[in-house]
């Protein structure tokens, strides 16, 4: 109890100097907004072993103060999901869900300026915290936005529901995986779904209508067996090692494409080589006059939604791993591109899908600015909505931020925070508020 304790007097601190530097109404509001994103922040939801007891006590009692209906979800044992609702007047209306998730991953704490989990606010107003970009602030926005709106006597007509999920950062199969296959969120009747996004270092949010999937690709050789002296063809290590040549060409082309300006960073596949194992063990190391019968190199390879996977298939079979230079290979995983009907997992960015729209105008009408939609390079719990068909945009309101999801001193300006709480407000407004000219109740019509 000690440490938490002493953690938790630094936002009541905080809170206490503001007043007596102001005693504003709208500034008092501010450092309470602040205060309560802080103590989230404190709480040690860190992999592999996330305090989830204590961030699901705190999310109930945020939802308590919201007069929210709330319920815990336990799919997989100490797991739980949090899932928040506002009743909307007209409940055959497909409903809104704001997704975030709780856990975050580890921290070198000697590298950080301020620790991980003391949410220290510098003068320049940085938040610092493990969880601050990614993505604590988003969770604790959706709750302050509805606090806004709450306030100003707003009703929503279509339910508005905000699940807190944990495990994202290693898989999510025990969170949002586990809550969109199950029979909850089929009665929820989601039309659309909100989840993260990564910060702009410039002045236009990001929004991401689909993600890279990721291929996690093994090739194996195998060759004769030789001296360390003799020159031969067909060696284990010389098999693998034109693929690994080929395969740093193609890694080469595509992040030239990036560099150029030509394509943004989810929109090529990359390739990255995670492993690289041979060798003849010996007791001090390796037999060092001996080229050995095998050899194999392990790869992480990201793809986006609209890339030609047969070609890809093709390379991997015929050039990269190709049978005739005694190569195998298999996928340690391998992540889904397509739905059941051939089609893309992505997320439309036009006019014939309305809830793009009416997000694009309601982050305008907040004055926010956008960028032009992009793919996520890496994976988030978006997929297992998209899975479903349904349209689901990754977005963390972080302009004029530099993005340090996963980095040392993970920080967010707090005046951010709050332009980012005015944005979802306009969100949740828009989106509540939205009827379709269609029939009501059939999400499909309004895709
Ligand atoms: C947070 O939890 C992790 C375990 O998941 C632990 O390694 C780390 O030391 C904790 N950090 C603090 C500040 O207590
Ligand atoms: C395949 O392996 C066999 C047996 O180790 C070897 O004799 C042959 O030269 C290899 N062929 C190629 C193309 O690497
Ligand atoms: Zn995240």
């Amino acid at each position: 109890m000690g440490k938490p304790l002493s953690f938790n007097l630094l936002p009541l601190f905080f809170h206490c100097l503001l007043l007596l530097v102001s005693a504003s109404p709208i500034q008092d509001e501010q450092s309470n907004i602040i205060s309560r994103f802080q103590l989230y922040l404190q709480i040690n939801t860190s992999q592999p072993s996330p305090d989830y007891h204590k961030s699901t006590q705190f999310l109930l009692s945020q939802s308590l103060s919201l007069s929210l209906e709330s319920q815990v979800l336990e799919f997989v044992h100490r797991k739980p999901i949090v899932l928040l609702k506002w009743p909307g007047s007209d409940p055959s209306l497909p409903s809104i869900l704001l997704n975030s998730h709780t856990d975050v991953v580890p921290s070198e704490h000697s590298k950080w300026l301020h620790p991980p989990f003391g949410s220290h606010i510098d003068e320049q107003g940085n938040i610092f915290a493990r969880g601050s970009q990614d993505m604590k602030c988003v969770g604790m926005q959706y709750l302050e936005a509805v606090r806004k709106l709450k306030s100003s006597g707003f009703h929503p007509k279509r339910t508005l529901y905000i699940s807190f999920v944990p495990d994202e950062e290693i898989g999510g199969f025990a969170g949002a995986q586990k809550l969109a296959s199950s029979d909850v969120f089929k009665d929820m009747n989601v039309g659309i779904v909100l989840d993260e996004g990564l910060a702009s270092p410039n002045e236009n949010y990001r929004l991401f209508y689909g993600e890279r999937a990721a291929w996690m690709l093994v090739i194996k050789s195998s060759g004769a067996p030789g001296h360390g002296a003799k020159l031969y063809d067909n060696s284990a290590m010389e098999n693998l090692f034109m693929s690994i040549e080929s395969i740093r060409r193609f890694r080469a082309s595509q992040f030239d494409l990036v560099k150029a300006g030509v394509k943004a960073e989810g929109e090529v596949i990359s390739f990255n080589m995670a492993f690289l194992k041979s060798g003849t063990p010996s007791p001090t190391g390796f037999v060092m006059n001996l080229q050995p019968s095998e050899a194999e190199a392990g790869f992480d390879i990201r793809i986006p939604p609209m890339a030609n996977l047969e070609s890809l298939e093709k390379r991997i079979a015929e050039e990269w791993a190709p049978a005739s230079r005694n190569m195998t290979f298999e996928f340690r995983g391998k992540g889904i591109l397509h739905d059941d009907l051939g089609r893309p997992l992505v997320t439309a960015t036009d006019s014939s899908n309305p809830w793009w729209t009416l997000l694009e105008e309601a982050i305008k009408q907040a004055n926010g600015k956008i960028g032009k939609p992009e793919i996520f390079p890496a994976s988030t719990d978006a997929r297992s909505f998209r899975l479903l068909g349904l349209p689901a945009i990754g977005f963390s309101p972080m302009a004029n931020t530099p993005i340090l999801l996963h980095d040392h001193n993970e920080f967010l300006n707090q005046a951010e925070y709050l332009k980012g709480i005015d944005v979802y407000e306009s969100i949740i407004r828009a989106y509540t508020s939205y009827t379709s000219p269609g029939r009501h109740g059939d999400s499909r019509d309004e895709l």
